[in-house]
This record gives C-alpha cells, sequence and structure tokens, in this order.
C-alpha cells in the first residue's frame, strides 16, 4: 500500500491503495463517486472511460500509480450542473436506455470534441468505435454528438 494524492474533478484526494489498484475502483470505492461504471474491466467496452488530463483512458486498466500528478475528470465533473453542450443534446435526443455504458460515451466524446470540434461524421463514427452500448443506441449517440458539434 501507498499513499496517493489525486486531483480529482478540481478536488485533492488522498487515497491508500497497492500501486496496481486500477483507477476506476479508486473513484468508486475510495472517493464514492460512482458515475463511472464498471463493464468489461479488460479496456474493450468503454463504460469506465475518465479523462486523464485532456485524453479519454479506461480506467479499469489504469493503475493509480500511473496516474501522476495529472488531474482525473469524470462524468460528475464534466460539467456545472449537467450543461455541457453532449450532456445537452443527450437530454435532447434522449439518447440512453438502460443508461449504463452513457458515462462512458460522453466521456469519450467529450475528449474527442475537445481535440477535433468540428469533425466529420466518419471521424465521430470512427472516435465512437470502441464504446460499446448493448442496448444499441448507437444512431441517437451520433445524432447527439451532431448536434453538440452544431451547438458549440
Ligand atoms: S470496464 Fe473499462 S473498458 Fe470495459
Ligand atoms: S444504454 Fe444500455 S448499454 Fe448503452
Amino acid at each position: 500500500m501507498a499513499i496517493y494524492q489525486l486531483n480529482v474533478n478540481g478536488k485533492e484526494h488522498q487515497v491508500e491503495a497497492d500501486a496496481d489498484t486500477p483507477i476506476l475502483w479508486v473513484l468508486r470505492d475510495h472517493i464514492g463517486l460512482l458515475g463511472t461504471k464498471y463493464g468489461c474491466g479488460i479496456a474493450q467496452c468503454g463504460a469506465c472511460t475518465i479523462h486523464l488530463e485532456d485524453s479519454a483512458v479506461r480506467s479499469c486498466s489504469l493503475p493509480i500509480s500511473s496516474v501522476g500528478d495529472k488531474p482525473i475528470t469524470t462524468i460528475e465533473g464534466l460539467s456545472e450542473k449537467a450543461s455541457h453542450p453532449l450532456q445537452n443534446a443527450w437530454r435532447e435526443y434522449d439518447v440512453p436506455q438502460c443508461g449504463y455504458c452513457q458515462a462512458g460515451q460522453i466521456m469519450n466524446a467529450a475528449a474527442f470534441l475537445k481535440n477535433n470540434p468540428n469533425p466529420s461524421n466518419g471521424e465521430i463514427e470512427s472516435a465512437m468505435n470502441g464504446n460499446l452500448c448493448r442496448c444499441g443506441t448507437y444512431n441517437r449517440i451520433k445524432a447527439a454528438i451532431q448536434a453538440a458539434v452544431k451547438n458549440s
């Protein structure tokens, strides 16, 4: 066990954990942020996507020891009062079905749009390709991202 200092959603947290503890479990079990979901645990589904600095990463496969002083953002910290253009578009297009994958979808899309604010439809498709949705909400996800691009 070691002590780690983490910056999560703009707040400092001190966490005692084994070096190989995935940051997903640190967020959920130590810090109590339950918006980030566990799907596969092997970096294959995207349900656990968070931001490390400005990049989307899969928190199930990111050990706490590799975070260093880079800030972490989870779905809870993406915006004030869930007002990110993607979150507005998600509501407008009523995207979620069961909802389980959706935090990961939004976090992946948010990092993508930050780096590519005016993407083509093909770029949106390939950026979102690795985020799985068992409920098949892919068309609404795509439509909502296109709307967020227009409205930002
Ligand atoms: S739970 Fe992390 S990618 Fe599936
Ligand atoms: S909304 Fe159910 S898994 Fe995506």
